[in-house]
């Protein structure tokens, strides 16, 4: 056992959607979901077990996470240690290069990297496959951030058939991601939540049926670098997600003003003929999917919105990996 790991895992965004469990406990998912890595949407962990500690210490950006956070936090690294068979509480750092909780899915990126570092820190060997599920587990989108490029999930009745694995690496395809960060408060209802209201919407079983759908389509238009299809999929599919939270009971509205506003442009870029579609998860931010011949004119005229703070323009990202730069 090395006793000290880090790990450094990207965030990811999802063409098809995670919204809804068929198992809260296991994060089974109602249906598959696809994704692609986003190098510049980055968590950094450091975890050492150490024999000194009595509980678990955990701060993210320097500071203490809340208890709910925490425990969280804990359940995951007990599920490693229950695996590695060892007690020894954890010093867990961790370090987001992006603002969290406003669509930008830190929990990926945060769940990816805790499950990696922990399982290196108590020298437990797991493969791919499944580390994906143990990461699923911590939060359901971090299955898909651990292997590189483009990522199905899977739909799996059991925890071992629902589990994450690469469509194709990174060099496949370079299509490009613009994160508009639009807020950066953390916002009113956590995806967590979210994920558990999606019964309540009248619309559910049809979004369910329609992502299972979207599913098969997309991962064959990654392999074939269809990116007309990509694009107008994971729209549709954004659009779905939004439906069932503004329906669901209570509601939940993620959009703000300039998230229509993007929408709108995006619509107008295309248009003229500048090829991007929007993607938007459980919060404000507008995601802007596009090709590199575009995405440097798309990238200055999304700054000049109205409502736009900042743009984060990515590539496919990498997987979870190691590293030997600790943050202690
Ligand atoms: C809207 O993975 O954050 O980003 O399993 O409760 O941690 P938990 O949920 P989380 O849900 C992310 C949902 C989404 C869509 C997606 O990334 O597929």
């Amino acid at each position: 056992m090395s006793g000290k790991a880090t790990c450094i895992a990207t965030s990811n965004i999802a063409f098809v959607k995670y919204w809804g469990r068929i198992d809260e406990e296991l994060r089974l998912p109602m249906n598959g979901s696809v994704s692609m890595n986003i190098d510049g949407a980055l968590t950094t962990t450091t975890i050492a077990f150490d024999e000194a500690l009595s509980e678990d210490s955990v701060t993210l950006q320097g500071h203490d996470l809340n208890p709910r956070q925490i425990e969280r936090v804990t359940r995951q690294l007990d599920r490693v240690r229950e695996r590695a068979g060892i007690t020894l509480r954890a010093r867990v750092e961790t370090h987001n290069n992006f603002p969290m909780g406003a669509g930008v899915a830190s929990s990926a990126s945060g769940f990816a990297a805790l499950t990696v570092a922990a399982c290196a820190a108590a020298g437990l060997e797991l493969s791919e496959k499944e580390m994906t599920i143990l990461a699923r587990q911590g939060s359901g989108s971090a299955a898909r951030s651990i292997p590189a490029g483009f990522v199905a999930w899977h739909y799996g009745e059991t925890s071992a058939a629902s589990f994450a694995e690469q469509i194709a690496p990174p060099e496949h395809w370079d299509v490009r991601n613009l994160v508009a960060i639009t807020q950066t408060t953390h916002k009113a209802v956590g995806s967590a939540r979210g994920n558990q209201l999606v019964t309540t919407s009248p619309f559910n079983e049809t979004r369910v049926v329609l992502a299972q759908r979207a599913f098969d389509v997309v991962c064959q238009a990654i392999l074939d670098r269809d990116f007309t299809t990509l694009g107008e999929e994971a729209e549709r599919e954004a659009v779905r997600l939004h439906v069932i939270s503004m329906t669901s009971k209570p509601p939940i509205f993620y959009w703000q003003p300039a998230t229509l506003r993007i929408i709108h442009a995006v619509q107008d870029w295309r248009q003229q003929g500048l090829e991007c579609y929007f993607t938007i998860d459980a919060g404000a931010n507008v995601q802007v999917l596009t090709l590199p011949q575009y995405a440097a004119q798309i990238e200055t005229e999304l700054a000049e919105l109205d409502g736009v703070t900042r743009v984060i323009h990515n590539r496919v990202g990498h997987g979870a990996q190691l590293s030997d730069q600790h943050l202690f």
